[in-house]
């Protein structure tokens, strides 16, 4: 397909600075746009898991950055020696959230590169390193727009869009997934009205989508997670786009706690209900969704600071959920787009048999 704009990218949430690594702190937002700057594996892995880098496609772009940054930062003298410290490096970003499985893909991607080397120059085999990965970012801002582009072609002039989490620039290397195909709508000339769910308990909605929907001029209201049904009642939605952190051949697919909700009140009222996802979210080979549990205390409080309940309250707090593949009218990919039966349909997106 034959991209017909010119794309500029207005928010950079990661970038690669010969060594180090830049990016938005997202947990600061909506209030305070604030870089990070580190050389330091900790600092990044810790990032990840408290959420100042988070959406399933940002999450596997800063693990590559992470093992290129850790490679092109070593002391190592042998090719051997550095490959330990990048397979250390690795099994330490592995740890630090389950669910999204392009993490485990732009790992496993690093170290194919890393175990395949049969050379002996620790310098050559770095540049490998650095290169893979800044490709793993490029690559993943390319899927965005193709797949924004894609998914447009199914938004119509005047839609009311309904969307969940944050799938933007923020979630990825940049544009976004859901909120890609709402940008590429927009470039197209569409007018289209957002509705954003606030996503308790971390509001990714209310703090990241509106942050960037209201930045760039896209009209959004803000609902909390329960008036979903209420809405959709009414006639006011007219589709649904979401994204995901991982989809499995049979299109189950993982995301953010409350999709699923959503997609069945969808299916109830006949809104068509889509999933916008880079080929990387999809796993060909798993059978079943590791779900995260997070820290009780960010349900009982919002955003780590004002207690909303007894603070003793027994908590569950799952952080995505499954929605079955019957609740999905389509799952866009840069490949191409996905329908029903998707156990035939995604394997001959992923050219496999
Ligand atoms: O816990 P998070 O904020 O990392 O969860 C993010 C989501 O569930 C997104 O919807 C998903 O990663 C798709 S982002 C392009």
């Amino acid at each position: 397909m034959q991209l017909q704009f010119k794309v500029e990218l207005k928010i950079k949430p990661i970038e690669w600075l010969n060594g180090k690594i830049k990016f938005i702190n997202v947990v600061k937002l909506p209030h305070k746009l604030e870089y990070v700057v580190t050389d330091d594996l900790e600092r990044l892995a810790k990032a990840i898991e408290n959420l100042e880098i988070r959406g399933a496609p940002a999450i596997g772009v800063a693990a590559a950055l992470g093992l290129a940054m850790v490679a092109y930062n070593s002391k190592a003298r042998s090719v051997d020696s550095l490959r330990d410290e990048v397979e250390k490096a690795a099994n330490r970003l592995r740890k630090t959230r389950p669910t999204a499985v392009n993490l485990f893909w732009a790992i496993d991607r690093m170290l194919r590169k890393l175990r395949e080397y049969r050379g002996k120059d620790v310098n050559e085999l770095k540049r490998i390193l650095v290169d893979e990965a800044l490709k793993i970012m490029s690559e993943d801002i390319e899927a965005n727009i193709r797949m924004g582009f894609i998914g447009a072609e199914l938004v119509d002039d005047g839609d009311t869009i309904l969307t969940h989490c944050n799938t933007g620039a923020l979630a990825t290397a940049g544009f976004g997934t859901a909120l890609g195909v709402i940008r590429a709508a927009v470039l197209q000339g569409k007018r289209i009205k957002v509705i954003a769910t606030e996503t308790r308990p971390l509001l990714q909605g209310a703090r990241l989508t509106v942050w960037e929907l209201l930045s760039e001029g896209i009209p959004v209201t803000l609902i909390t997670d329960s008036m979903v049904g209420y809405i959709m009642s009414k006639g006011l939605v007219d589709k649904v786009f979401v994204g995901a952190d991982r989809i499995l051949l049979s299109g189950h697919v993982a995301n953010k706690i409350g999709t699923y909700t959503i997609a069945v009140l969808a299916k109830e009222h006949k809104i068509p209900f889509y999933v916008v996802a880079p080929t990387s979210t999809i796993d060909p080979v798993s059978k079943e969704i590791p779900i995260e549990e997070r820290d009780p205390n960010e349900v009982r409080t919002v955003l780590g600071e004002i207690y909303i309940t007894p603070r003793n309250v027994p908590v569950y707090n799952p952080a995505f959920d499954i929605t079955p593949p019957e609740y999905i009218t389509a799952i866009i990919t840069e490949k191409g787009i996905a329908r029903p039966p998707y156990e035939k349909s995604l394997r001959k997106l992923l050219g496999l048999k």
